[in-house]
């Protein structure tokens, strides 16, 4: 039998949300449950792969055989996922990164007084990007893009703008699809090439990106 696609391959892969605290106890975080990144991660080891999965905070099991390194806000993101760049082969991108953060962290419970309340945020770091543009980069870099509209418009100007091999994207606009549930689809684009992954479960979807991967991976050879 051939070897598995992945033998000898070391991927690392993000998950999951991001919480960015407001104070004790409220934070900012987006519906994103982890499992496509999950998915992957079980997918790539499946295929011989080493896998680091860096998640954000969710609740799902480590896929066996998988390292994992949990975080919760898009700055522990950051560090963890730089700190373990070195030596990957591939970078995929799955979790959903908050772009904006509260400017402070109160220490203290935010008591009620006003009628509103304005918070100020600030833009947190593009991870994705600042992967790519890594003077260790993975040979691979692969970005994931929730539209809700235009997606090969969108996903293209990603791909351009972040300096990707890779854009998966997923219309998040649709019902039993995307966000949340175990159920997906992907457009996947790169610079002269397209491939569409038909909707089903997130295992199979997971498995059908990463054979495209190993592919386009073998092509840069
Ligand atoms: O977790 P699930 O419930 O299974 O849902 C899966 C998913 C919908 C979250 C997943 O399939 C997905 O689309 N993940 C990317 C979500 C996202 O943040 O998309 P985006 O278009 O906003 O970001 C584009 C890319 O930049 C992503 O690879 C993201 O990881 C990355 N990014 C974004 C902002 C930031 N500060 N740093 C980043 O690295």
């Amino acid at each position: 039998a051939p070897p598995p696609r992945l033998a000898g391959r070391r991927l690392l892969v993000s998950a999951g949300p991001t919480f960015e605290d407001i104070d004790p106890v409220r934070f900012i975080g987006n519906r994103s449950s982890g499992k496509m990144g999950f998915a992957v991660a079980a997918a790539a080891r499946a295929m011989g792969a080493q896998v680091t999965l860096v998640a954000g905070p969710v609740s799902l099991p480590t896929p066996p055989g998988v390292r994992r390194i949990d975080v919760r806000r898009a700055a522990q993101m950051r560090d963890a996922v730089l700190a373990e760049l070195p030596g990957h082969d591939i970078y995929l991108g799955a979790a959903a990164v908050a772009d904006y953060t509260p400017a402070e962290t109160l220490p203290q419970k935010i008591k009620k007084s006003g009628e509103t309340l304005a918070i100020t945020l600030v833009r947190t770091a593009d991870i994705l990007a600042e992967v790519a543009a890594h003077p260790q980069r993975p040979r691979l870099v692969v970005g994931f893009a929730a539209e809700t509209q235009d997606m090969e418009a969108y996903a293209r100007d990603k791909l351009h703008r972040k300096g990707l091999d890779l854009i998966a994207a997923n219309d998040v606009g649709r019902a039993g699809q995307g966000f949340e549930c175990d159920d997906n689809a992907l457009s996947v684009f790169w610079r002269d090439g397209r491939h569409d992954i038909a909707h089903g479960p997130k295992s199979r979807v997971a498995r059908d990106l990463l054979s495209l991967v190993a592919e386009r991976l073998e092509a840069l050879r």
